[in-house]
């Protein structure tokens, strides 16, 4: 395994509180609309929780992507020259990754993920999965340029960034992901992401706020998380989870809101929150053709093919990293 050993990630302070968590927090916690960056949903309870909801019936999208790579697989062959290096952004989803190697016949698969165990998992995983192609994990944060290992240097590069993980981030900091990907993979590269569609906004809400409130679990263990981790003593009776869809945004909103005037601390600092007002926790971006294509555009990636599910409820777009041209 070539995973970069004793690379540390992690910030933490004497008493192990991660310093950065803390930041984002006291500093989302004291803007006007309070918000925490999505991102720290996903601890490992965080993380289980997003794994159940992607069994539920209201939420589509990881049904809709597999579908879609298992439907079109001759067509990624046609697509896709075999021999590549599959480099996916995430450890890996042990469902569409196979899916997605079994198409393709590539030369390596590189995870890149900012969480080791995670990464080495489920790098065993496939490893054992698909014995001919050699894995190298890369514990990394590929918000920003990754270097590939060596062993890939000469390959073609395919991207894979599966599961419309690109609709967490606001267009600004998607573009950015975007163009640091395309300085990973470098001219020439591939890309296939997947990216959710603008849909019945009930559909939408349903998908965000499930029946069994999974999805308001899932809310909730921030809460958790950040009264354990931060020394915060939020009263969860007193928040309920929404699902919001901004139409001018063209996104799915999770909130947090409150249902009487709070008053808590965090990390030693106090905060309210008054009744009806909320912490804004997740925004899920969704897409249609010409969004999806100017977001990829203003990145350096062209779209090649879009490809959807038999329902139409979601996209997986191969794109290439064209090499800048004179255009007037
Ligand atoms: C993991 C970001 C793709 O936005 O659909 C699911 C996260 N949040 N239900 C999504 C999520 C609530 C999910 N992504």
């Amino acid at each position: 395994m070539n995973t970069q050993e004793g690379l540390q990630l992690v910030d933490r302070d004497e008493s192990g509180v991660d310093t950065a968590f803390r930041e984002d927090v006291l500093k989302g916690l004291s803007q006007e609309q309070k918000a925490v960056p999505a991102r720290w949903l996903y601890d490992d309870a965080g993380s289980q929780l997003f794994e159940d909801i992607t069994q539920l019936p209201e939420y589509y999208p990881t049904r809709a992507e597999t579908e879609i790579l298992k439907a079109q697989s001759a067509s990624f062959a046609e697509r896709i020259e075999p021999g590549c290096a599959v480099v996916e952004f995430g450890s890996g989803s042990s469902v569409k990754t196979p899916l997605l190697l079994s198409a393709t016949d590539p030369a390596a698969y590189v995870p890149l993920d900012i969480s080791g165990d995670f990464l080495r998992a489920s790098a065993q995983d496939l490893a054992g999965k698909f014995p001919n192609v050699p894995v190298y994990p890369v514990e990394a944060d590929f918000m920003r340029q990754v270097e590939l290992p060596s062993a890939v240097a000469n390959l073609p590069k395919l991207g894979f960034f599966p599961g419309s993980t690109i609709g967490n981030m606001v267009a600004r900091t998607a573009v950015d992901l975007l163009r640091s990907m395309r300085e990973t993979l470098g001219d020439g590269a591939k890309l296939l992401i997947g990216m959710d569609l603008i849909k019945d906004e009930a559909v939408l809400e349903a998908a965000y706020d499930d029946a069994a409130g999974v999805t308001a679990e899932f809310n909730y263990n921030l809460i958790r998380r950040i009264n354990r981790e931060l020394e915060g003593d939020i009263s969860l009776g007193n928040l309920t989870h929404e699902a919001r869809w901004n139409d001018e945004y063209a996104r799915v909103e999770m909130h947090l809101v409150a249902q009487a005037d709070l008053q808590f601390t965090v990390a030693g600092k106090p905060f309210s929150l008054a009744k009806g007002a909320s912490i804004h926790t997740e925004n899920s971006h969704k897409f249609n053709r010409r969004t999806s294509s100017m977001m990829l555009l203003a990145s350096g990636w062209e779209p090649q093919v879009r490809w959807l599910d038999s329902d139409e409820q979601f996209s997986l777009i191969l794109a290439e990293a064209k090499p800048n041209r004179s255009a007037p």
